[in-house]
């Protein structure tokens, strides 16, 4: 992107509404994790917009300022919560439930903070989720009456709440795997899809429509297919509203996207990749069930092929053979393992093993991403930057891309993407790490 002064943004006056579609672990998480560093009670670690920087001008300039003291973002304390959920816990029972965080020191302190979010009925369908089964759910299944539903939600959520702007995250389960299909393939297919109960258009694709016909941007943190079908990319594209999606980078795939291009840079072999993990939680129940996991097993898979190459580089990726495994295991709670297995070889095609023991925490991990995307796609929506935001990849499992283009997983690569577009945003230099000063005259530091 050239150099081309500060783009107008509007300013962050007033609040800004959060609806999370899916009121579970990671919404818990997050509302609460937000409300406890409003209240300074705790730190919003593993967001990069509250603790992350970015390197301005010239290496010998000392403009190193905070991302969030840089760019307009909306200030935590004019975040307002909303969500839906099949289930009428509100947030404080949510996350007591999750069993995340520490009742006494991280959900008791902001005990009335969470009592306040009360989820409105979900546009719910057992079909898209099997192992789900709640009551607070809209009282018809049929695709127009759950549209016309979650818009008088939003509608009503603005007025009660006095928001200024909105946006949409999808943190709600993983539905079953939905082939793209010729009702996604422009907006009257997929209105008449609506009209006739097309079994291809999933609950999370109204909430997308929804959203983008409020003028809310929308970001998919699960990996089911929602707002990536050509209908709804086009759409938002044509209104001006930003998505970005899909399925939070978190564990295993956020370290195979450090690794993979690790391997790829020292021209590495590999040979096979094999993934497990155990995990407990509520999102491990119903990946269990074999129509979800095949939605994030795609998700999972595609990434070492995008960035390993295999066409330009067959004597080292040609014979790749990549394994995914997730397996619910109730005593671990929302507290994952994940193994890693990598077979590598090196000089001479000698072989060599990588092992990665990773005990984590899946809705600790996920939380800052999801406050990073809403509080950047409302940026987004205030500089007019419509459709897809490629820049926020850095986020996600399976980046979404426009048509033609293949997605950048390489997580260093998406960081840089992220804070050149931040400083395209306001007008600063591109930083290419180039360090021309070494060769020419002059003072050129870059
Ligand atoms: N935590 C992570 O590290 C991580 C990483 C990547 C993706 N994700 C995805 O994020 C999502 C949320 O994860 P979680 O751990 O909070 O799961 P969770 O099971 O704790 O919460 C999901 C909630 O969504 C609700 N729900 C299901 N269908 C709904 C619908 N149609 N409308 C409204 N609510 C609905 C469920 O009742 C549940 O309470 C999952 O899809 C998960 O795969 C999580």
């Amino acid at each position: 992107m050239p150099d081309s002064g500060r783009r107008a943004i509007d300013p962050a006056d007033g609040k800004l509404g959060v609806l999370c579609v899916g009121l579970g672990a990671v919404t818990s998480t997050l509302i609460a994790g937000v409300e406890l560093a409003r209240r300074g009670l705790g730190e919003p670690i593993g967001s990069l917009t509250q603790m992350g920087t970015i390197r301005l001008g010239r290496r010998t300039e000392p403009r190193v300022p905070l991302i969030r003291d840089f760019v307009p973002l909306a200030g935590l304390d004019d975040l307002v919560f909303g969500a839906w959920d099949p289930f009428p816990d509100d947030a404080y029972v949510a996350a007591s439930r999750a069993g995340v965080l520490e009742i006494g020191r991280h959900v008791e302190p902001v005990g009335d903070a969470l009592r306040a979010v009360r989820p409105m009925p979900a546009a719910f369908d057992p079909a898209y989720v099997k192992r789900i089964d709640g009551p607070n759910v809209k009282p018809s299944t049929r695709k127009r009456a759950m549209l016309e539903g979650i818009s008088a939600d939003i509608e009503a959520f603005r007025s009660e709440h006095l928001v200024d702007r909105m946006v949409m995250i999808w943190c709600a389960s993983t539905e079953a795997y939905i082939e793209p299909g010729d009702v996604h393939a422009d907006l009257e297919a997929f209105e008449a899809g609506i009209d006739a109960d097309d079994p291809r258009i999933a609950p999370s694709m109204l909430y997308a429509y929804a959203a983008l016909q409020a003028g809310i941007p929308f970001a998919n943190g699960a990996p089911n297919l929602t707002v990536d079908v050509p209908a709804l990319r086009s759409y938002a594209t044509d209104r001006g509203v930003p998505i970005a999606g899909k399925d939070f980078k978190t564990g295993q795939t956020l370290i195979k996207t450090v690794i993979a291009p690790m391997l790829k840079a020292r021209m590495l072999g590999l040979s096979g990749w094999y993934s497990t993990n155990i995990l407990g939680n509520r999102d491990g129940e119903v990946l269990d069930d074999p129509e979800s996991f095949k939605t994030k097993e795609e998700s999972k898979l595609g990434v070492l092929e995008d960035v390993l190459e295999p066409d330009r580089y067959p004597q080292l990726y040609g014979d790749v053979y990549h394994k995914v495994r997730i397996n619910y295991y109730p005593p671990r709670g929302d507290n994952k393992e994940g193994w890693d297995n990598v077979d590598l070889f090196g000089w001479l095609g000698y072989p060599m093993q990588l092992k990665i023991d990773f005990l984590c925490r899946d809705s600790i991990l996920a939380a800052p991403l999801a406050l990073d995307l809403c509080l950047l796609l409302d940026v987004a929506q205030r500089a007019r930057l419509g459709g897809i935001q490629e820049w926020l990849s850095f986020y996600f499992k399976s980046p979404q891309v426009g048509p033609g283009l293949y997605p950048e997983h390489d997580l260093f690569i998406q960081q840089t993407k992220l804070k050149n577009t931040l400083r395209w945003l306001m007008g600063e230099e591109q930083i290419t790490h180039l360090g021309i000063d070494y060769y020419l005259d002059g003072d050129d530091l870059r």
